[in-house]
C-alpha cells in the first residue's frame, strides 16, 4: 500500500503493438471481396491495416505494447501492481487476458490483473478505473492496456465490415508523476458514457444468451454485425458532446487543446467532428490510414505514435474521444 502523493496521478509512459503482416486494400479486392481500394479510402480513409499472426494471441499484443510503455516510463514488471486489459477480443473466455499478461511480463504475482470490455471506448474506461484505483492510495503503478485480435471476429466475406478493422494493442502507466513543476503532467478529467443500443454493432452469437451451435457458425454470427450509417451518426454526435461537455467542466477552450487524439474509425467522422467543434484538423492525430479500426487498442496506439513522432510537447493539453459498441463514449483530458 502506497501513501498518497501531493503530486498528481499522470500518464508516465506510452507503448504499442502492431502485428508485422500488413493487409492492404488491393489485397483484400484480390481476395475476391466485392470492394477496391478507391471505395474504402474514399469512404474510411483507410489503407491499410496490420493482421495478428496465427499464434499471436491479444496477451501477445498486449504485452509487447506493455514492455514498451514500462521502458517509456523507466519502471519494469516489478513495478507495476495493477494490470487492466481493455478488449473485446480476450485470448478465451477465462481467464481474463490480463491474467495472462502479467504472466508473460513477468509481473509480480499477487497483483490484481483483470479485463474489461467497453469496446472501442475500453481505454477511456481503462484509464478512469486505474486512475480511481491509485487514486485511492492503493495502487502505485497501474498498467493499462488496450489491446485486440479483431481479424477473429470479422466475417471476411462482409464487405460492410472486415475493410474497417485491424489488430493491435496500446498501453499506459498510470501513477503519480515525479514532475513538481507548476503544471505538472497530469490526467485532467474522465468523462465515460452509455447509451444502451446494443443491437447496432454487436456480435449476436458466442455468449450465454445465445451459445454457439453448428446453425449459429452456418450463419456467420459469430462475427461483427454493424448498421454502419446509423453508428457513423451516433458516433459524431456523442463524440462532439463528450467533448464539449469535458472542455466546459475543465473551463477550457477549444483553442487551449493542443492535438485531439479520437478513436481511429472512419476518417469522415473526425472531419465531422472537427467541423463541428471547429477545431483544425491538423491538431487531430489520425493514423488510421494504417491501422485501421483496432477498437480498445485505437487510442493507446494513435498516443503512443503522437508522442514518439514529438507531435505531444511538454505542458501540451490533449483531448481523447471514443466511441464504441454499447453505444459507450466517453473523453479524457490529459496534460504531458
Ligand atoms: N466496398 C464497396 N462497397 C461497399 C463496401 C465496401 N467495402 N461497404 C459497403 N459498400 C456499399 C454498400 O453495400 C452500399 O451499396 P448499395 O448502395 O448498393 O446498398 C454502398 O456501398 C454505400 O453504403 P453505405 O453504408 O451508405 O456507405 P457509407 O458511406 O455509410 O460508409 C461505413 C459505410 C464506412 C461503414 C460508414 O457508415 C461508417 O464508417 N460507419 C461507422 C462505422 C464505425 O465507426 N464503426 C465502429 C464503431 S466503434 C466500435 O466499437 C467497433
Amino acid at each position: 500500500m502506497s501513501e498518497p502523493s501531493a503530486t498528481p496521478i499522470a500518464i508516465l509512459g506510452t507503448g504499442a503493438y502492431a502485428p508485422s503482416r500488413v493487409l492492404t486494400n488491393d489485397d483484400l479486392a484480390r481476395t475476391g471481396l466485392n470492394t477496391s481500394d478507391e471505395w474504402i479510402r474514399t469512404r474510411t480513409g483507410i489503407s491499410s491495416r496490420h493482421i495478428a499472426a496465427p499464434h499471436e494471441a491479444a496477451s501477445d499484443l498486449a504485452t509487447a505494447a506493455a514492455r514498451a510503455a514500462l521502458a517509456d516510463a523507466a519502471l519494469t514488471p516489478a513495478d507495476i501492481d495493477l494490470i487492466i486489459v481493455a478488449t473485446l477480443t480476450p485470448d478465451m473466455p477465462m481467464p481474463a487476458t490480463a491474467t495472462l499478461v502479467q504472466q508473460k511480463l513477468g509481473a509480480r504475482p499477487g497483483i490484481p490483473a483483470f479485463d474489461l470490455n467497453a469496446a472501442c471506448t475500453g481505454f477511456l474506461y481503462a484509464l478512469d478505473t486505474a486512475w480511481a484505483m491509485v487514486a485511492s492510495g492503493r495502487h502505485r503503478h497501474a498498467l493499462v492496456i488496450g489491446a485486440e485480435k479483431l481479424s477473429t471476429v470479422l466475417d471476411w466475406q462482409d464487405r460492410n465490415t472486415c475493410v474497417l478493422f485491424g489488430d493491435g494493442a496500446g498501453a499506459a502507466i498510470i501513477g503519480h508523476t515525479r514532475n513538481t513543476a507548476a503544471a505538472p503532467p497530469a490526467i485532467l478529467g474522465v468523462r465515460l458514457y452509455c447509451a444502451p443500443n446494443p443491437s447496432l454493432l454487436h456480435i449476436p452469437v458466442g455468449g450465454s444468451a445465445r451459445p454457439h451451435t453448428p446453425d449459429t457458425y452456418a450463419q456467420r454470427q459469430h462475427y461483427i454485425k454493424m448498421n454502419g450509417r446509423e453508428v457513423f451518426k451516433i458516433a459524431v454526435r456523442a463524440m462532439e458532446n463528450s467533448a464539449r461537455e469535458i472542455l466546459e467542466q475543465h473551463h477550457l477552450a477549444t483553442t487551449q487543446i493542443d492535438l485531439v487524439i479520437p478513436h481511429q474509425a472512419n476518417r469522415r467522422i473526425i472531419e465531422a467532428i472537427a467541423k463541428n467543434l471547429e477545431y483544425p484538423l491538423d491538431r487531430i492525430y489520425i493514423n488510421l490510414d494504417r491501422h485501421g479500426n483496432t477498437s480498445a487498442a485505437s487510442i493507446p496506439i494513435a498516443l503512443d505514435e503522437a508522442r514518439r513522432s514529438h507531435r505531444i510537447h511538454p505542458g501540451d493539453i490533449t483531448l481523447l474521444l471514443a466511441f464504441g459498441a454499447g453505444l459507450t463514449y466517453g473523453s479524457a483530458l490529459v496534460r504531458w
